[in-house]
């Protein structure tokens, strides 16, 4: 935001929220500006990243596909609840949920993901949490890496804002690739994406390609 206004930021989970840790981390110590986080929201009501919300002080929520008759109606539900809050950005961090049609349109270039691999390799259908990392090793990659990218219809798809390679070393197993992502890329990426975006540095051009303003030099 270059108003001055701070960017509200909603963080959607599922999972144990190591990401929504470096996220709330970098807000408290000025690695991301601007930015306050507004509301994190779980798919999964036993997700460690509520637990991370609430010792933060951060209001948090589940929103369950369980407590719905059927997928419409948790999706309508998930996106008039985002709608309602008025986030500058939705931020999907670790979040396994099929995002609803109607949620990507009402944020266009305003959903972030980030996706534990270099896409568009290992992206797409059935590419998630180890499942990527065990495809990496199994074609021998020597390079693995991470990406925060904008989402749009299609699957790990959208302009893709940042990314930063890792090594691949002989003897990963998948879990310790993972870690490995997680601590050299996806925690820096992450939160320095939504710096760029609360600065107001980053925009899709005509071409859907996303422009940083020479951003992709600080990392
Ligand atoms: C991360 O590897 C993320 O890239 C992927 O799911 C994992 C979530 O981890 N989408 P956490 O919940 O942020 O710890």
């Amino acid at each position: 935001m270059s108003d001055g206004k701070k960017l509200r930021a909603a963080v959607l989970v599922s999972g144990g929220g190591t990401n929504l840790q470096a996220l709330i981390d970098s807000v408290r110590d000025g690695r991301v500006r601007n930015t306050e986080i507004i509301c994190v929201i779980s798919n999964n009501p036993g997700a460690y990243a509520l637990k991370r919300a609430e010792k933060a002080g951060i209001p948090h929520e589940t929103i369950s596909p369980k407590d719905y008759p059927d997928r419409e109606a948790f999706d309508s539900a998930l996106t008039d609840r985002l709608i309602s809050l008025k986030p500058g950005l939705i931020v999907l961090a670790g979040c396994l949920l099929k995002i609803p049609p109607a949620l990507i349109a009402a944020f266009p270039n305003r959903i972030i993901n980030i996706h534990p691999a270099l896409i568009p390799a290992f992206s797409g259908k059935g590419y998630y949490g180890l499942r990527v990392h065990e495809a990496a090793l199994k074609r021998g990659v020597r390079v693995s890496g991470a990406t925060v990218h904008f989402v749009n219809d299609e699957l790990d798809g959208g302009p893709i804002i940042l990314q930063k390679a890792v090594s691949v070393l002989e003897d990963d197993t998948p879990e310790v690739l993972q870690r490995r992502i997680m601590e050299e890329a996806e925690w820096k990426i992450l939160p320095q994406a939504v710096d760029l975006i609360a600065a107001g540095r980053v925009y899709v051009d005509e071409n859907g390609r996303v422009r940083t303003d020479g951003a992709r030099e600080v990392i």
